[in-house]
């Protein structure tokens, strides 16, 4: 029943060009998964950025619909699923935590963070106003780029504390980093600048930062694009153990043959459509 997170339907996406229309994407359909590893493939220029623009409610398609199931474990049906409280008082903090990116009241509920009892709301992006459009961004999905983003001037952990603070997490800030920290294996250098770090490394910080306020999705576009086959292999199996442990759907694009067994699912785009 819940067992996808993101769905499509009819998805056509065209550009206007000087010399005429291109039509990348022809009625794409698709359910992805929760709680997988999903890889995209195509040749250059076979759509794939487009897919995943569409997917994270970045850019709109020309025509069809994209439905979100966000996480609502209150259980009630709120349309303002994508809409946290996050300005509410301290008292509130625990009513609502998977909205507000805070932490669960204890070891037990952290265990439940997103169980078969979490109910859902199902988001449709052609309904969203832009505001709520960038809260479900903010508050429900992680972003890991190719060229890595980080602040040049931050440490590991300032890179990861920024994200939380963006992202108006509201638990305890130090205890979360740490821990997004260790999970992608550099609990050693939280105190490293980036240009200490070497790329893969550098990779992994942007992902504890994407996933640290515990996001039910995390979209990668070619994250190891940068990377040699061995940096490039971690980060994937990264990707795949957040999947598995934190339940967490990681939609990635890559060029990159060799990691593509790695996937739950693997979508190819080709003429515009998914095989
Ligand atoms: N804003 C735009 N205006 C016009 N054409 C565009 C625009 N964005 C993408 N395209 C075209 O759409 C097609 C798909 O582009 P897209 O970036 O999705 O490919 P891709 O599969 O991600 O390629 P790569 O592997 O090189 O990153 C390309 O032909 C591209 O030129
Ligand atoms: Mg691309």
């Amino acid at each position: 029943m819940n067992s996808h997170i993101l769905a499509t339907e009819h998805i056509c996406r065209s550009f206007t060009t000087g010399s005429g229309e291109i039509q990348v994407l022809k009625d794409v359909s698709i359910e992805l998964p929760k709680g997988k590893l999903i890889i995209i493939k195509g040749r250059s220029g076979s759509g794939k950025t487009t897919l995943l623009n569409i997917l994270c409610a970045l850019d709109p398609a020309t025509s069809g619909e994209v439905i979100f199931r966000a996480r609502n474990r209150d259980g009630k049906k709120s349309k303002k699923a994508a809409e946290p409280k996050h300005q509410k008082g301290k008292n509130d903090e625990a009513a609502e935590p998977e909205l507000q990116g805070g932490e669960p009241e204890n070891d037990a509920a952290s265990d439940l963070w997103i169980s078969d009892e979490t109910s859902y709301d199902e988001i449709r992006y052609s309904t969203l106003s832009d505001a709520e459009r960038d809260r479900l961004r903010r508050f429900h999905m992680g972003f890991v780029f190719q060229s890595v983003a980080l602040i040049p001037i931050m440490t590991a952990y300032e890179n990861v504390d920024f994200g939380l603070r963006t992202a108006g997490y509201t638990g305890n800030r130090d205890k979360r980093i740490r821990e997004s920290l260790a999970s992608v294996g550099l609990a050693e250098r939280m105190q490293h600048m980036p240009s200490q770090m070497s790329g893969g490394e550098q990779q992994r910080v942007a992902i504890a930062r994407a996933m640290a306020h515990r996001p039910e999705i995390i979209f990668a576009d070619e994250p190891t694009g940068a990377l040699d086959t061995a940096a490039g292999l971690t980060v994937t199996q990264l990707f795949k153990n957040l999947a598995e442990r934190e339940k967490i759907t990681i939609v990635m694009t890559t060029h990159d043959p060799g990691l593509m067994e790695l996937g739950d699912v693997v979508y190819e785009i080709e003429d515009g459509q998914i095989r």
